[in-house]
């Protein structure tokens, strides 16, 4: 089987990517399953109602979140009925949604689909080690092919967390630092790994934020209201192949479009 992972989609521009690509590159790479991160598909902050439904009916089977969850409030009265969203599993006990879900394949084959969220630079959160291990143990019973959404803003802390998952999930891919790394290998136990699959958003903006709002915060450290960056999108994406038997994942390609890297069909 194949897992389709698009990265941060990201406002508008983001989402016209999606609306886009997201066929097209599921005709082409034949993905089993599609799991979106959306944690800034709402103008790059958060999630709303129709957006959820609009990523869902353009081919994603999950979306997963990040540190920017709560940003859209909507996301409150929602989250509860949203069976096809998973959001960081290390948030305090009681917040409301799960981190973890599981889709169900023809032949009863179950995926497992865990968010994390990494501590390095970002809001105190509970261990992601601890409480990915945890999951992955309560997942296992169920299934070995699972994959995990690291939303961390350091390449150590997701590689640490690649190691230490491997050989007991299928893949474990980088969300959150917006630029595609080129580091895609499968661990010795298995495992693949990206440390960061890239955004969906805009491709000339910083982090897809306007460049002049970025840049008169490094200049002046004033507050700035941060805003989409206007113009041509690009799309990061990666897909993982996988042994249904084992869960071991066999092959791991990264996909990006931009106006740099050119996309065939
Ligand atoms: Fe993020």
């Amino acid at each position: 089987m194949k897992i389709l992972f698009v990265g941060d989609v990201y406002g508008r521009t983001g989402r016209e990517m999606i609306e886009g690509y997201l066929q097209k590159l599921k005709s082409k790479y034949q993905p089993t399953v599609t799991i979106v991160n959306a944690e800034n598909a709402a103008h790059g902050k958060g999630l709303t109602k129709k957006i959820y439904r609009q990523l869902l009916e353009a081919g994603a089977d999950m979306l997963t979140m990040g540190n920017h969850t709560w940003d859209n409030r909507e996301l409150f009265e929602f989250i509860d009925d949203a069976s096809q969203l998973v959001r960081p599993a290390n948030f305090p006990e009681g917040t409301p949604g799960t981190g973890i879900r599981y889709i169900t394949l023809p032949h009863n084959v179950q995926v497992a689909v865990i968010n994390i969220q990494g501590r390095v630079f970002l809001p105190p959160l509970d261990d992601p080690f601890r409480i990915v291990k945890q999951l992955v143990d309560e997942a296992r019973q169920r299934t070995s092919i699972i994959f995990v959404d690291v939303h961390a803003e350091t390449t150590s802390e997701k590689l640490a967390l690649g190691w230490y998952l491997d050989g007991s999930v299928s893949a474990v891919v980088g969300t959150h630092t917006h630029v595609q790394t080129a580091d895609e290998r499968i661990l010795p136990q298995g495992t693949a790994y990206l440390t960061d699959v890239g955004m969906t958003g805009p491709y000339n903006g910083i982090i897809g934020v306007k460049r002049a709002a970025v840049t008169k915060r490094f200049l002046t450290s004033m507050p700035v209201r941060f805003e989409s960056e206007e113009g041509p999108g690009q799309l990061g994406a990666v897909l993982i192949q996988i042994d249904d038997k084992t869960g071991k994942a066999t092959k791991i390609n990264r996909i990006l479009i931009n106006d740099d890297h050119m996309f065939f069909d």
